[in-house]
């Protein structure tokens, strides 16, 4: 719907069941490249549940050639958003036909082709493009599907049930909903395994790829069986199909869908091999894939009863993923890196015009409301759940939400019950994280009296838009205290936080302790409290938390940016001796010691700043960034090339934890020596280079300190035949790129031949890695706005959905000085003056003007 017509706000109170149910869909795809047939015959019957009768079949770009009801042919009416017509109130059959275009389909979703192959994304409202249907997860069925068409493999949803010359069947006998439902045609190729299930189902396993990439599967194969395993073991969760097939696609608009026993996933987010790809991205991928698998219980066994509840499936399975990479690599490493992550995009979206709740209450678009929010914070809620009723209670609470609600489409309140029932606790104030939107700070006093430490918490959440008034929520503040000699007294115990204020009192301490607040970031908040350098440096040295730990290391490394921006300080020293004797304790995880040297990104100290009621000039944050660790390098040098030593890893390059964790300390230390020999040091590690992640980050350093020329067109030379390559390629450049010549960077890669808008992978590499160039997005004169609106506004006609995901790089406008706001809200204007514009990025637009 194009925004001529007055944009529909679409709201959860408004909830009423589907007139009919569903009770089998059979559906036939004759494929053609622009004039594809897609037959349906489906089953209807009366909903007794339901209280209004209309008929109303969602589609969308679809053209109808026939329909009939119980073989009679009709006439439906057809509006913008599908059909209605009359029906008999007794069980009949729908039988339609429509043609579809997948070759014209550039908006990656319904029916589409990438690189000759046809694939499907009907998450959320998809099928609607594909044929008439009520496309809606609370309407569930059981799908038999037929592919004709010439292509060798010919792939959907359940178990095969036979295939021929030009054609092939599948049925799925678990029923779900349409957004669930995938099919894949084209000359793929499989990497194939087996898997027996806990209670002895053999199961195959395939993941189809293009030819060529037949060598970058072996990696997501194995992530895919220790997924598999890991929720027998975990959670009790078995595979239900005899199959199980994972395909790649290079144009996908997202990381991966969970269409049952087919998942489809962007080719950047399977595809490994150790030339190709870095740690991080192997990392990630073993993730999304077991994200994905997760799924196929917290998802498509127990669905979602409408797209409100999105965080029902997602916050749950992203909790369960990360549990997962916790326990596969390094815990500690995984909840800091989570942490940075939640910060640097939900924090902004929570504290800004985008602000919602984890479960939104209307929305326009819901394509726009897959973000950090309904994700990872909807991930840190289940997380606070567990912490409060306990490891054991919450096993017995999922045990029981699987009972009782499989093969349902369930509601937030169902999934509250489950907890409610099981452990008997009242949640109904918990319930306000669900319905309560922006992060909560809390500020923190403390009393020591008579020989009792009372620690006092005092809660308050800002206004977001809809929600001027909060009431307090119950925030679980994991605590431990210190003695002044180092040594733990009180170790890790849980203060359950409900009211606005509240104390909380130890006794029987000899001497006042130093307290370690919000150990493993026991809740999304911000704490506020004022606390002296000598007692963060005193955590830094001691916390037994691990995080904490971290995290006083970074309330130090915030604290000595902001004298150098606000005052004109020079850089902390004493901070700067206790953060060596960490990077130098060998005794300590490499990747922990990687992530204690990792400098708050420009972004944060924005945000740092502006909450100081300081208004942040990127350029002056960029230039104590680059200070300090210029003096960090000259201050370590006399250590700085035997500690990286220390790291170098002999053995052949493995993507497991303890590598990656070497390789990233490795590199956070050439980031640090490339400032005293001006590129020496990474032009070395360019040149003996065997694997992604070693040349990438030689390179980045090589960028960095302009010496990158020679690099940068010996490794297009080496990888242009590689788009997953190549897109780190065009996001390095830009994002390595400085400030002052960020946006001639940008507007050379997008007249390079191999930028192509229309994928998203592409798009992101250059847009994305050019607004994570702080500096130089933000130049003075406006020009990187309006390069990036110039791109916002070709790209929404192909593509609404990644051109609104990408409107977000302007939520955080706010924080500048009223000259960038006044150059950021002439582009936000411009965009949405554009005519046609999408729904999309309308709503985006809109929300971000405020
Ligand atoms: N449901 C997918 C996932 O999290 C994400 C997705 C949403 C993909 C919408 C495509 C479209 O795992
Ligand atoms: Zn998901």
């Amino acid at each position: 719907m194009m925004k001529d017509a007055a944009p529909k706000t679409i709201y959860l109170e408004d909830y009423t069941p589907f007139g009919y149910v569903v009770e089998s869909v059979h559906l036939t795809f004759h494929l053609a490249p622009t004039a594809t047939r897609v037959v349906s015959r489906i089953a209807f019957a009366p909903n007794p549940d339901a209280t209004d009768g209309t008929f109303l079949l969602h589609g969308e770009d679809l053209t109808l050639i026939r329909a009939r009801i119980d073989g009679e042919e009709i006439t439906p009416d057809l509006t913008e958003d599908g059909l209605r017509c009359a029906v008999p109130d007794t069980p009949f059959i729908w039988e339609a036909e429509v043609e579809i275009s997948p070759q014209t389909n550039t908006a990656l979703e319904g029916l589409y082709m990438s690189n000759g192959m046809y694939c499907t994304q009907c998450e959320a409202e998809g099928f609607r493009k594909i044929t008439y249907y009520p496309d809606r997860p609370d309407v569930m069925s059981i799908f038999t599907v037929r592919i004709e068409g010439e292509e060798k493999v010919k792939l959907s949803n359940g178990n095969p049930v036979g295939s021929g010359a030009g054609w092939a069947e599948w049925h799925d006998p678990w029923p779900k909903p349409a957004y669930l439902f995938a099919l894949v045609a084209g000359d793929l190729v499989n990497h194939p395994d087996r898997f027996t299930t806990m209670s002895g189902k053999d199961v195959d396993l395939n993941i189809w790829v293009r030819p060529g990439d037949e060598d970058k599967c072996a990696f997501g194969m194995e992530a895919l069986k220790k997924s598999m395993t890991w929720d027998e073991e975990v959670y009790g969760r078995e595979y239900d199909l005899n199959i199980f097939n994972i395909v790649a696609v290079d144009d996908f608009n997202m990381g991966a869908m969970e269409n049952k026993g087919l998942n489809v996933f962007n080719s950047s987010c399977v595809l490994a091999s150790p030339e190709t790809s870095t740690d991080s991205n192997f990392e990630r991928i073993e993730a999304i894939i077991a994200h994905e698998y997760f799924h196929n219980w917290t998802g498509n066994r127990i669905t979602c009863r409408d797209w409100f509840q999105l965080c029902l499936k997602e916050g749950l399975t992203v909790f369960r993923d990360s549990q997962f990479t916790a326990d596969m690599r390094s815990e500690p490493v995984k909840r800091i890196s989570d942490v940075i992550d939640l910060r640097a995009r939900q924090f902004p979206e929570d504290q800004g015009p985008l602000s919602h709740p984890v479960r939104p209450e209307s929305f326009q678009e819901i394509n726009n409301f897959y973000t950090a929010t309904i994700y990872e914070k909807g991930a840190e809620v289940i997380g606070m759940l567990k912490t409060l009723v306990g490891d054991d209670a919450y096993s017995r609470a999922l045990d029981l939400y699987f009972d009782r609600h499989d093969g349902q489409a369930c509601t937030i309140e169902d999934w509250l019950a489950v907890f409610e029932d099981a452990t008997g606790r009242d949640l109904a104030q918990f319930k306000l994280w669900y319905s309560q939107s922006g992060t909560p700070r809390v500020a923190v006093s403390e009393d020591w009296t008579d020989g009792v430490y009372t620690l006092t918490f005092k809660q308050h959440t800002p206004p977001t838009p809809g929600q001027d008034v909060k009431d307090p929520k119950v925030i679980p503040i994991a605590v431990g205290l210190l003695n002044p000699n180092g040594d733990e007294v009180v170790p890790t115990r849980v203060l359950e936080m409900t009211q606005a204020e509240q104390s909380f009192a130890f006794d029987g301490l000899a001497s006042k302790p130093v307290p370690s607040i919000l150990r493993g970031f026991s809740a999304p908040i911000v704490v506020d409290r004022e606390v002296s350098r000598e007692e963060r440096a005193f955590l830094l040295a001691h916390d037994t938390d691990a995080f904490n730990r971290w995290e006083a290391n970074r309330n130090l490394a915030r604290d000595c940016l902001v004298a150098m921006i606000r005052d004109g300080a020079g850089p902390d020293n004493a901070w700067l001796d206790g953060l060596e004797r960490v990077i130098r304790d060998d005794s300590l995880d490499p990747a922990f010691r990687a992530l204690m040297l990792s400098l708050p990104t420009q972004s944060e100290m924005a945000q740092v700043l502006f909450d100081l009621f300081t208004v942040p000039d990127p350029d002056a944050i960029w230039q104590a960034s680059e200070d300090l660790r210029g003096h960090m390098a000259v201050a370590w040098q006399g250590f700085l090339p035997d500690l990286r030593a220390t790291v170098a890893v002999d053995a052949p390059y493995a993507p497991d934890a303890d590598q990656a964790g070497k390789r990233s300390l490795g590199s956070a230390l050439l980031a640090l020596q490339t400032r005293l020999d001006g590129g020496a040091a990474a032009q070395a590690q360019y040149g003996a280079a065997d694997n992604m992640t070693l040349q990438l980050s030689a390179l980045s350093q090589l960028i960095s300190a302009g010496k990158g020329d020679a690099a940068v067109k010996a490794f297009e030379d080496q990888w242009h035949h590689d788009r997953l390559v190549m897109d780190k390629w065009f996001g390095l450049q830009v994002g390595m790129a400085k400030p002052d010549v960020a946006v001639d960077v940008a507007q050379r890669l997008v007249q390079h031949p191999a930028f192509d808008m229309g994928n998203p992978n592409r798009f992101r590499a250059v847009m994305g890695g050019f607004a994570m160039n702080h500096a130089g997005f933000h130049r003075k004169d406006g020009e990187g706005y309006a390069f990036l609106a110039d791109w916002l506004i070709a790209l929404d006609d192909r593509n609404p959905q990644t051109t609104a995901r990408m409107c977000s790089v302007f939520q955080t406008w706010k924080r500048y000085d009223t000259n960038r706001q006044g150059l950021i809200r002439a582009q936000l204007e411009r965009i949405k003056a554009k005519p046609k514009l999408s729904r999309d990025t309308d709503e985006m637009v809109s929300r971000i003007l405020g």
